[in-house]
């Protein structure tokens, strides 16, 4: 199954590489990806945050992340709901209604002609005048931008399965700090939990909690033990490859429980995997250096990640992008 996913996606990344006349996307300004900023859409490697913009300041922003894959979005308007819930939550009003939002977006990517998508929405802040500090008096800013897909773990990793640490250092930001389920890019701790992962010779970092219990990456975790899957259900992002996940699992009749998931108990576990939307069901097989169960890709991970991308064709939710 991953071998025929790896082929189209090759096989689609390669035609769009192509010059050979026939490829209407081969001199397209905006093949390498395209960006909305104060109205207008520049090629992405052109667009420019103003200075004074509050996200750039005080990262006072919430952000979305969708995905296209094989030229259809996945889940979009459940990716605009949570940005919505997002801007609720942080009294950010974006200057587009959600439909237009979603308008621009598509026409983002009908634009590059990319096919197999990262579609990126932040809303900030904005600006203020110079000297005040009044959250109340800033004008809220919307930007968009589309690149090809991009893979936390890619394709020919997640085939064996990669490999986490639970970080010791760096500890997942406590929710009364910033609330985890408002999609935010004050990274700080999981930038810590990379290097650490690097460090420590992995590639990927789990944070944990005060409380012993494990939280996120920039990603979700599942543990799976005797088919029973768990996974964090509170002080984390409301995951939408996560939701997928869940049902998924229990359409297959097993089990899931959105509890606090122990350390520890990550390392009795028969197998383990993350989720995002950029790049769907990540098996781990290595956790901080030894073997997760039997140290291979486990049955379960397997059949969620079947299903995960092949719900990616289905019309309940997805849409084809018009590329015209
Ligand atoms: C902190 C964090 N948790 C979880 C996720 C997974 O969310 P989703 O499945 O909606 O992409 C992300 C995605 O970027 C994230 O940044």
């Amino acid at each position: 199954m991953i071998s025929t996913l790896r082929q189209g996606y090759e096989a689609r990344l390669a035609s769009l590489a192509k010059d050979d006349g026939a490829n209407p996307f081969a001199s397209n300004p905006f093949a390498q990806g395209a960006a909305y900023v104060r109205g207008e859409i520049v090629p992405a490697d052109e667009a420019m945050v103003p200075l004074f913009d509050l996200g750039f300041l005080r990262s006072d922003l919430t952000y979305d992340v969708p995905a296209v894959w094989d030229g259809r979005f996945f889940r979009l308007d459940d990716h605009l709901a949570r940005l919505e819930r997002s801007c609720a939550k942080l009294r950010l009003t974006p200057p587009l209604s959600t439909p237009r939002i979603r308008e621009m977006l598509i026409e983002l990517v009908r634009k590059t002609g990319i096919r197999d998508a990262y579609v990126d929405v932040i809303v900030t802040r904005g600006r203020m005048k110079t000297g005040v500090r009044d959250p109340r008096q800033a004008e809220a800013a919307i930007y968009a931008f589309v690149v090809p897909y991009i893979w936390i773990m890619p394709l020919a990793v997640q085939e064996t399965g990669g490999s986490a640490i639970v970080t010791r250092d760096a500890r997942r930001t406590p929710p009364g700090s910033m609330d985890p389920t408002v999609k935010n890019l004050q990274w700080g701790d999981l930038t810590r939990g990379f290097f650490e992962a690097f460090d420590r010779g992995a590639s990927l970092p789990l944070l944990p909690d005060a409380d012993g219990n494990v939280t996120e990456g920039c990603y979700n975790v599942f543990a799976v033990h005797d088919g029973v899957l768990t996974t964090p259900g509170r002080g984390v992002l409301e995951g939408v490859t996560r939701l997928t996940a869940v049902e998924i699992a229990r359409a297959e009749g097993w089990s899931v429980s959105l509890t606090d998931v122990p350390v520890g108990s990550l390392y009795t576990a028969d197998e383990i995997f993350l989720s995002s939307t950029a790049g769907g069901i990540m098996p781990i097989t290595t956790l901080d250096g030894a073997p997760v169960g039997g140290g291979q890709v486990g049955p379960v991970t397997r059949r969620i990640w079947e299903r995960y991308w092949d719900l990616h064709s289905d019309p309940k939710l997805s849409f084809a992008v018009d590329y015209g």
